[in-house]
């Protein structure tokens, strides 16, 4: 084992993204970050995680806002801290795999517009499906970091997480995070892999948790003490709960210790301060549900991400079964064998969880299957850790052509087909890849861009009317 060293522990603030994904819906907007940028710059944070994930799609759809527009603003302001966002690989920021020169254009446009590290990661940690990201980011002079998606499983043992490790590196990345997205990582574990990928690889290890099953706090100490290298962390007010730990929390336990961040506690306060009002409010209109603030414990029973436990409520609730939930809870882990154990993150969190619903909901397995489903068995979003059952997959696709390349291979590029599609609304390059990504959201979003425009040009022409009075 090689020695671990042990040096100051480096942060990523998650608040401007993953905080506010995980509590209240990705609702935040760019307004209420602006004013406390520059406060947020000086703390010396390793990076601050806000782009990417369902922020794109949020803005454009719910919030009305151009995302290009919110990586500028917020590249403006941090002008010492690097930034960070999170991409699906082959899905981009969208829910289907994209062609090649999407994926490298949509990379050279976030690198362009102020991102400095991107955060790939696969559902089925099928490393083929990060290639084209991580080369193209490698081309833009970007850092990019593989993220493996964490989950629990006999194929997941120490051994494959080494194996792993050495293959990103051989690919090229510059760091590895290990995404534990729904809070199983328990903290000896935690001891345990963080050695293990430490004694496999140079690369600096970043980890990343959620406090949903509420052991995340011991998990980053093990793993301090293990050698990782950034841990990620959202300030107080949007921490804990299905978010990450206090970002506040972590600096004073490792105060005066080899592993101190040496940041300010005073400066940390009064950004906790300015947020502490907006918790408030989202609390107060409901976007902020204190049930998600809890300790889900159902999360390690089940090895089922927070988010999913929520869908699947929902799905239930509509087809009036909700007295069948304990029934689906023990249907995911069958229909994640059958789909050879793959982690449950998007989009393979809903793949398995609106199957297993329909598992139970039609009393047969597999009687009914969705179009994901159909895909993924045929191999369509890439290859899982162990092989898929073989009855299963024969009574869900039948003889139909079953993939093992990469699945991008088989897609032609697509950019010039989506310019021809949308160029009547083209205010900006970036205008293509929001389309890409979100053909129908991205068009109405363009029709009230151009409507709110029309407005300031009428209001305008009353402005310069007034000025010259008849
Ligand atoms: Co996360």
């Amino acid at each position: 084992m090689a020695e671990i060293v042990q040096k100051p522990i480096k942060i990523t603030e998650t608040i401007l993204r993953d905080a506010h994904q995980s509590l209240i819906a990705t609702r935040m907007p760019t307004e209420l970050m602006l004013p406390i940028v520059d406060k947020m710059d000086k703390v010396g944070y390793h990076s601050v995680e806000c782009w990417g994930g369902a922020t794109f799609d949020a803005s454009l759809r719910f919030l009305k806002e151009d995302p290009w527009d919110r990586l500028r603003k917020l590249k403006d302001g941090f002008k010492n801290t690097k930034l960070q966002m999170l991409l699906r690989g082959q899905n981009v920021l969208g829910y289907r795999h994209y062609a090649d020169d999407v994926v490298a254009y949509f990379v050279q446009k976030s690198i362009a517009n102020g991102i400095d590290i991107i955060r790939i990661f696969d559902c089925l940690n099928d490393l083929r499906n990060l290639k084209s990201s991580v080369d193209a980011c490698n081309k833009e002079g970007g850092h990019a970091q593989i993220a493996l998606s964490y989950t629990l499983g006999d194929a997941y043992t120490d051994e494959y997480w080494m194996d792993i490790a050495k293959r990103i590196e051989d690919m090229g990345a510059h760091s590895i995070c290990i995404k534990d997205m729904a809070g199983l990582l328990v903290p000896y574990k935690a001891d345990k892999l963080i050695r293990a990928l430490k004694s496999a690889t140079d690369l600096p290890i970043q980890l990343h948790t959620h406090y949903t099953s509420g052991v995340a706090s011991m998990t980053y100490l093990k793993a301090v003490e293990a050698g990782v290298d950034v841990i990620d962390c959202a300030m107080s007010p949007f921490s804990m709960g299905t978010s990450q730990p206090a970002t506040e929390v972590m600096v004073e336990t490792f105060k005066g210790t080899p592993y101190d961040t040496g940041y300010d506690q005073n400066l940390l306060a009064e950004i906790a301060d300015y947020f502490r009002p907006y918790r408030e409010e989202c609390l107060a209109n409901g976007l902020l549900n204190p049930k998600v603030m809890g300790v889900n414990i159902k999360t390690l029973l089940y090895q089922v991400p927070g988010g999913m436990l929520s869908n699947m409520v929902s799905q239930l609730k509509e087809q009036n079964a909700e007295d069948k939930y304990e029934e689906v809870l023990k249907e995911i882990p069958r229909v994640r064998k059958d789909f050879g154990e793959p982690p449950l993150v998007t989009p393979s969190s809903q793949i398995v969880g609106t199957q297993a619903v329909m598992n139970v909901l039609m009393g047969e397995p597999y009687k009914m299957a969705t179009g994901q489903t159909k895909d993924l068995l045929s191999g369509k979003y890439g290859a899982t850790v162990k092989p898929f059952n073989p009855e299963v997959q024969k009574k869900v696709i039948g003889d139909a052509e079953v993939i093992t390349c990469r699945p991008a291979d088989l897609l032609p590029n697509e950019l010039d087909k989506l310019e021809s599609e949308m160029k009547e609304w083209k205010q900006q390059d970036e205008d293509v890849l929001s389309y890409a990504l979100f053909p129908q959201v991205a068009i109405d979003f363009f029709k009230y861009r151009q409507a709110q425009q029309e407005k300031v040009d009428m209001t305008q022409a009353d402005t310069k009317n007034a000025a010259y009075p008849v």
